[in-house]
């Protein structure tokens, strides 16, 4: 198995990163043969069990909208205190009854910062999606869980383009102002290169967002996602969402690929010497194992090159 040659830090980055693990859920949903609840539990036993400190384990959406995460209720219960523990998505107040009920204390919402991905993804306006996030972050809040917002199409829209950077962070603050603890900002479909993620970044900052309150959630469709994390990092963002093996896209999101696979996020992260607590050994087996059930290889370099 090859290993990193050298360590060499970047004077302008600081960590420790936080990996946020979203293959369960971002890398499911959008695969079309039903993957077993066992599979998935295993899944999310063996990134927990490989250091991943967040694991985003499922959604509570409505099972027709994305039939892969019917089994949520199943899955959570399945896992326990580890599951109970994993962040779930809720769009809205019969997604959190859902995780409430079986004692989750993580959840996330997730806003777009376009109307028509508002339309397609949530069936609300860009305007009806505070309207239906105010009440699940509230209850959320009150119940004692903590809430992580997502905004979806920070950096394009496959069918609006250009997303401007202000109608960005007016979405992004109003989402996190409903009660959120972070904000993931999302670059959907992939399009977003290194200038962007830095101008993104800073004028979250000027408009008084913390920037250790950011995350980042890169797919790498253009190939430009650890480019991006190090333009991030450089911004002072220290989480990253990934996604094990690069599994992943958005199944109402036309031209979303892979996330920005973890095991690449790792091999970067250890290469500038960051802390991450991950064992990318561990983390390549699983994602072997998982591409044996998909019945394809991982789309990640570094998983091709470490189990080849
Ligand atoms: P809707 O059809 O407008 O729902 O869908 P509704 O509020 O009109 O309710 C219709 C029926 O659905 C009702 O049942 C509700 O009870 C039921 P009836 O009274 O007719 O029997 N219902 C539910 N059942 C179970 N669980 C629920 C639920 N909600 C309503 N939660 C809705 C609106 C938001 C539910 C739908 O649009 C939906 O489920 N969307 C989810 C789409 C999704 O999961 N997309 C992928 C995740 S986002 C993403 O991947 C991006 C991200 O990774 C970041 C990035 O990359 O940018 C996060
Ligand atoms: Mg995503």
């Amino acid at each position: 198995m090859p290993e990193l040659p050298m360590q060499v830090a970047d004077q302008e980055i600081r960590g420790p990163v936080t990996i946020y693990e979203v293959g369960p859920r971002d890398g499911l949903q959008n695969e079309s043969a039903l993957v077993p609840v066992e599979v998935k539990e295993e899944l999310v036993r063996r990134l927990l069990a490989a250091g991943l400190p967040i694991v985003e384990a499922t959604s509570f959406v409505h099972p027709r909208w994305v039939p892969q995460l019917a089994d949520a209720e199943e899955l959570v219960a399945r896992l326990g205190d580890l599951g109970r523990a994993c962040p779930v998505l809720v769009p809205n107040e019969r997604g959190l009854d859902r995780a409430l009920e079986l004692g989750c204390r993580h959840v996330a919402i997730f806003g777009s910062a376009t109307e028509t991905f508002a339309q397609k993804n949530l069936n609300r306006s860009m305007d009806e999606q505070f309207a239906m996030f105010e009440p699940v972050v509230r209850r959320a809040r009150d119940a004692g869980v903590d809430v992580r917002a997502y905004v979806s199409m920070c950096f394009g829209d496959p069918w609006e383009g250009a997303v401007l950077i202000d109608q960005v962070v007016s979405v992004g603050r109003r989402l996190f102002d409903l009660g959120a603890s972070q904000l993931s900002l999302g670059d959907t479909i992939g399009v977003a290169t290194a200038g962007h993620v830095g101008s993104l970044v800073d004028a979250f900052a000027e408009a008084g967002m913390p920037r250790g309150d950011l995350a980042l959630h890169f797919h790498d469709t253009y190939g430009q996602a650890l480019s991006n994390v190090q333009a991030g990092l450089r911004a002072g963002v220290t989480t990253y969402d990934a996604s094990a093996g690069g599994l992943g896209g958005c199944p109402y999101a036309k031209s979303a690929t892979g996330n920005l696979a973890t095991e690449d996020l790792v091999w970067f992260l250890t290469g500038l010497g960051l802390e991450h607590g991950v064992d990318l050994t561990a983390l390549v087996e699983t994602s072997t194992w998982l591409a044996g059930h998909l019945g394809r290889p991982s789309p990640s370099a570094v998983v091709r090159a470490m189990s080849g």
